[in-house]
Protein backbone atom coordinates (compact mmCIF):
# COMPACT_ATOMS: atom_id res chain seq x y z
CA UNK A 1 0.00 0.00 0.00
CA UNK A 2 2.65 2.23 1.05
CA UNK A 3 4.29 2.14 -2.56
CA UNK A 4 1.47 3.17 -4.28
CA UNK A 5 1.46 7.04 -2.93
CA UNK A 6 4.72 8.01 -4.78
CA UNK A 7 3.13 6.41 -7.79
CA UNK A 8 -0.01 8.39 -7.50
CA UNK A 9 1.77 11.76 -6.60
CA UNK A 10 4.21 11.17 -9.82
CA UNK A 11 0.99 10.77 -12.17
CA UNK A 12 -0.48 13.92 -10.46
CA UNK A 13 2.52 16.05 -11.20
CA UNK A 14 3.02 14.38 -14.78
CA UNK A 15 -0.54 15.12 -15.67
CA UNK A 16 -0.09 18.81 -14.44
CA UNK A 17 3.34 19.26 -16.73
CA UNK A 18 1.16 17.85 -19.60
CA UNK A 19 -1.85 20.20 -19.06
CA UNK A 20 1.08 22.69 -18.67
CA UNK A 21 2.33 22.09 -22.15
CA UNK A 22 -1.25 22.04 -23.88
CA UNK A 23 -2.31 25.56 -22.18
CA UNK A 24 1.52 26.55 -24.03
CA UNK A 25 0.34 25.59 -27.62
CA UNK A 26 -2.97 26.28 -27.26
CA UNK A 27 -2.73 29.83 -25.75
CA UNK A 28 -0.09 30.74 -28.37
CA UNK A 29 -0.67 33.45 -31.50
CA UNK A 30 0.08 30.92 -33.58
CA UNK A 31 -3.25 28.57 -32.44
CA UNK A 32 -5.61 31.57 -33.57
CA UNK A 33 -3.89 32.60 -36.74
CA UNK A 34 -5.91 33.71 -39.19
CA UNK A 35 -4.63 30.70 -41.18
CA UNK A 36 -7.34 29.06 -39.89
CA UNK A 37 -10.18 31.72 -40.72
CA UNK A 38 -9.31 31.15 -44.33
CA UNK A 39 -9.35 27.13 -44.69
CA UNK A 40 -11.94 27.38 -42.54
CA UNK A 41 -14.38 29.35 -45.65
CA UNK A 42 -12.23 28.91 -48.35
CA UNK A 43 -13.28 27.06 -51.73
CA UNK A 44 -9.95 26.35 -53.13
CA UNK A 45 -8.47 27.36 -56.83
CA UNK A 46 -6.11 24.85 -58.53
CA UNK A 47 -3.55 27.91 -58.51
CA UNK A 48 -4.50 27.65 -54.78
CA UNK A 49 -4.12 24.25 -54.08
CA UNK A 50 -1.04 23.94 -55.74
CA UNK A 51 0.75 27.24 -53.75
CA UNK A 52 -0.68 25.86 -50.64
CA UNK A 53 0.52 21.72 -51.00
CA UNK A 54 3.86 22.95 -52.52
CA UNK A 55 5.00 25.59 -49.87
CA UNK A 56 3.10 23.36 -47.35
CA UNK A 57 5.52 20.45 -48.81
CA UNK A 58 8.60 22.39 -48.92
CA UNK A 59 8.20 22.79 -45.03
CA UNK A 60 6.93 19.30 -44.08
CA UNK A 61 10.39 18.03 -46.20
CA UNK A 62 12.26 19.50 -43.93
CA UNK A 63 10.79 19.12 -40.72
CA UNK A 64 11.44 15.21 -41.51
CA UNK A 65 14.65 15.12 -42.34
CA UNK A 66 15.01 17.13 -38.73
CA UNK A 67 12.72 14.40 -36.67
CA UNK A 68 15.26 11.47 -38.43
CA UNK A 69 17.94 13.69 -36.96
CA UNK A 70 16.25 14.45 -33.67
CA UNK A 71 15.57 10.34 -33.36
CA UNK A 72 19.73 9.76 -33.36
CA UNK A 73 20.02 12.98 -30.77
CA UNK A 74 17.68 11.40 -28.35
CA UNK A 75 19.14 9.67 -25.45
CA UNK A 76 18.46 5.50 -25.36
CA UNK A 77 15.52 6.01 -23.11
CA UNK A 78 14.01 8.61 -25.06
CA UNK A 79 14.55 7.61 -28.72
CA UNK A 80 11.55 4.67 -28.73
CA UNK A 81 8.87 8.13 -28.80
CA UNK A 82 10.42 9.57 -32.01
CA UNK A 83 10.47 6.29 -33.91
CA UNK A 84 7.34 5.67 -34.70
CA UNK A 85 6.69 8.89 -35.75
CA UNK A 86 9.79 8.59 -38.00
CA UNK A 87 8.61 5.29 -39.46
CA UNK A 88 5.47 6.89 -40.42
CA UNK A 89 6.67 9.42 -42.21
CA UNK A 90 8.46 7.16 -44.16
CA UNK A 91 5.58 4.93 -45.29
CA UNK A 92 5.79 2.13 -42.09
CA UNK A 93 8.26 0.68 -44.26
CA UNK A 94 6.83 0.61 -47.93
CA UNK A 95 8.45 3.45 -49.12
CA UNK A 96 5.53 3.65 -51.67
CA UNK A 97 3.40 4.95 -48.80
CA UNK A 98 5.17 7.40 -47.40
CA UNK A 99 3.49 11.09 -46.99
CA UNK A 100 5.23 13.00 -49.49
CA UNK A 101 3.64 11.03 -52.16
CA UNK A 102 0.36 11.35 -49.79
CA UNK A 103 0.40 15.15 -50.00
CA UNK A 104 1.51 15.25 -53.75
CA UNK A 105 -1.05 12.96 -54.57
CA UNK A 106 -3.90 14.82 -53.20
CA UNK A 107 -2.73 17.66 -55.35
CA UNK A 108 -2.88 15.86 -58.42
CA UNK A 109 -6.33 14.10 -57.76
CA UNK A 110 -7.23 17.83 -57.74
CA UNK A 111 -5.90 18.02 -61.38
CA UNK A 112 -2.79 19.88 -60.18
CA UNK A 113 0.04 18.59 -62.86
CA UNK A 114 3.36 18.43 -61.13
CA UNK A 115 4.44 21.10 -63.59
CA UNK A 116 2.03 23.62 -62.07
CA UNK A 117 2.79 22.63 -58.78
CA UNK A 118 6.70 22.77 -59.03
CA UNK A 119 6.45 26.06 -60.22
CA UNK A 120 4.90 27.51 -57.43
CA UNK A 121 7.55 29.66 -55.83
CA UNK A 122 8.39 28.97 -51.73
CA UNK A 123 7.57 32.33 -49.79
CA UNK A 124 10.49 33.35 -47.75
CA UNK A 125 8.09 33.35 -44.80
CA UNK A 126 8.61 29.73 -45.23
CA UNK A 127 12.29 29.87 -45.60
CA UNK A 128 12.16 31.76 -42.48
CA UNK A 129 10.44 29.17 -41.20
CA UNK A 130 12.37 26.57 -41.53
CA UNK A 131 15.63 28.44 -40.66
CA UNK A 132 13.86 28.97 -37.26
CA UNK A 133 12.57 25.48 -36.44
CA UNK A 134 15.92 23.77 -37.17
CA UNK A 135 17.31 26.08 -34.72
CA UNK A 136 15.27 24.06 -31.80
CA UNK A 137 15.01 20.95 -33.77
CA UNK A 138 19.08 20.84 -33.56
CA UNK A 139 20.40 23.40 -31.15
CA UNK A 140 23.58 24.53 -31.28
CA UNK A 141 25.85 26.10 -28.81
CA UNK A 142 23.90 29.60 -28.70
CA UNK A 143 21.06 28.43 -26.26
CA UNK A 144 20.47 30.93 -23.79
CA UNK A 145 22.83 30.58 -20.13
CA UNK A 146 19.63 31.26 -18.06
CA UNK A 147 18.30 27.41 -19.63
CA UNK A 148 20.81 26.72 -16.70
CA UNK A 149 21.82 22.71 -17.36
CA UNK A 150 21.76 22.84 -21.43
CA UNK A 151 19.75 20.00 -22.58
CA UNK A 152 19.90 19.65 -26.18
CA UNK A 153 17.93 16.43 -26.34
CA UNK A 154 15.33 18.29 -24.23
CA UNK A 155 14.91 21.48 -26.50
CA UNK A 156 14.37 19.39 -29.59
CA UNK A 157 11.68 17.42 -27.57
CA UNK A 158 10.02 20.73 -26.81
CA UNK A 159 10.09 21.90 -30.56
CA UNK A 160 8.45 18.17 -31.98
CA UNK A 161 6.19 18.44 -29.17
CA UNK A 162 5.15 22.39 -30.58
CA UNK A 163 4.63 21.21 -34.18
CA UNK A 164 2.89 17.75 -33.73
CA UNK A 165 0.38 19.84 -31.28
CA UNK A 166 -0.45 22.04 -33.95
CA UNK A 167 -0.49 19.65 -36.90
CA UNK A 168 -3.75 18.60 -35.19
CA UNK A 169 -5.27 21.97 -35.75
CA UNK A 170 -3.44 22.20 -39.29
CA UNK A 171 -4.62 18.79 -40.84
CA UNK A 172 -8.42 19.39 -39.35
CA UNK A 173 -8.37 23.22 -40.84
CA UNK A 174 -6.68 21.23 -44.17
CA UNK A 175 -9.64 19.23 -44.62
CA UNK A 176 -12.26 21.16 -43.65
CA UNK A 177 -10.86 23.16 -47.27
CA UNK A 178 -10.51 20.12 -49.27
CA UNK A 179 -13.94 18.50 -48.17
CA UNK A 180 -15.36 21.63 -50.13
CA UNK A 181 -13.07 19.76 -53.31
CA UNK A 182 -14.93 16.66 -52.61
CA UNK A 183 -11.14 15.29 -50.86
CA UNK A 184 -12.31 14.80 -47.40
CA UNK A 185 -11.23 11.38 -46.80
CA UNK A 186 -7.95 11.51 -48.79
CA UNK A 187 -5.37 9.49 -47.39
CA UNK A 188 -3.17 12.14 -46.61
CA UNK A 189 -6.24 12.97 -44.02
CA UNK A 190 -5.44 10.11 -42.25
CA UNK A 191 -2.94 12.49 -40.70
CA UNK A 192 -6.10 14.02 -38.19
CA UNK A 193 -5.82 10.83 -36.29
CA UNK A 194 -2.04 9.98 -36.71
CA UNK A 195 -1.45 13.47 -35.09
CA UNK A 196 -3.26 12.65 -32.20
CA UNK A 197 -1.07 9.71 -31.82
CA UNK A 198 2.27 11.55 -32.45
CA UNK A 199 1.08 14.16 -30.40
CA UNK A 200 0.49 12.17 -27.07
CA UNK A 201 4.15 10.48 -27.96
CA UNK A 202 5.61 13.54 -28.18
CA UNK A 203 4.13 14.99 -24.72
CA UNK A 204 5.25 11.59 -23.82
CA UNK A 205 8.76 12.50 -24.59
CA UNK A 206 8.71 15.88 -23.44
CA UNK A 207 7.61 14.58 -19.95
CA UNK A 208 10.41 12.16 -20.25
CA UNK A 209 12.73 15.55 -19.84
CA UNK A 210 10.60 16.94 -17.67
CA UNK A 211 11.20 14.81 -14.97
CA UNK A 212 15.14 16.08 -14.91
CA UNK A 213 16.44 19.24 -13.43
CA UNK A 214 16.07 22.19 -16.24
CA UNK A 215 14.83 19.83 -18.18
CA UNK A 216 11.10 21.39 -17.74
CA UNK A 217 12.53 24.95 -18.98
CA UNK A 218 14.43 23.49 -22.38
CA UNK A 219 11.14 21.47 -23.57
CA UNK A 220 9.49 25.03 -23.16
CA UNK A 221 12.30 26.82 -24.91
CA UNK A 222 12.20 24.26 -27.72
CA UNK A 223 8.26 24.53 -27.83
CA UNK A 224 8.08 28.59 -27.48
CA UNK A 225 10.70 28.34 -30.26
CA UNK A 226 8.94 26.78 -32.56
CA UNK A 227 5.37 27.82 -32.05
CA UNK A 228 7.36 31.25 -32.28
CA UNK A 229 8.63 30.15 -35.97
CA UNK A 230 4.86 28.67 -36.83
CA UNK A 231 3.49 32.27 -36.91
CA UNK A 232 5.58 32.90 -39.70
CA UNK A 233 4.86 29.50 -41.30
CA UNK A 234 1.14 30.55 -41.29
CA UNK A 235 2.32 33.96 -43.03
CA UNK A 236 3.48 31.94 -45.30
CA UNK A 237 0.93 29.60 -46.15
CA UNK A 238 -2.22 32.03 -45.96
CA UNK A 239 0.22 34.63 -48.04
CA UNK A 240 0.55 32.09 -51.08
CA UNK A 241 -3.38 30.85 -50.81
CA UNK A 242 -4.78 34.34 -50.67
CA UNK A 243 -2.37 35.80 -53.40
CA UNK A 244 -3.02 33.46 -55.70
CA UNK A 245 -7.02 33.77 -54.59
CA UNK A 246 -6.80 37.64 -55.84
CA UNK A 247 -5.18 36.30 -58.92
CA UNK A 248 -7.80 34.19 -59.82
CA UNK A 249 -10.67 36.60 -59.10
CA UNK A 250 -8.73 39.06 -60.88
CA UNK A 251 -9.17 37.05 -64.38
FE1 LIG B 1 3.14 13.02 -42.05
Amino acid sequence: MAAKAPTKIADVEEQRQKDHLLELAHNHACSSHKLFDFLQEASLTNQQVAALLRNYDAHASVLRRLLLNAAGMMPEAAVTYVLENVRNEYGNGDFSENHQGQLRSLAWDCGVSPEEFFSCRIHPDIGAFIKAASTFYAPGNSCPQSLGRIKKAAITAGAITATELLAIKEFAYLQKAFSRRGLAHHIWFKHVEIEVEHSDESLDLALHFAKEADGLKCVEYGMLGVLDANVRLYDGLLAVAQNHQSVSQAV
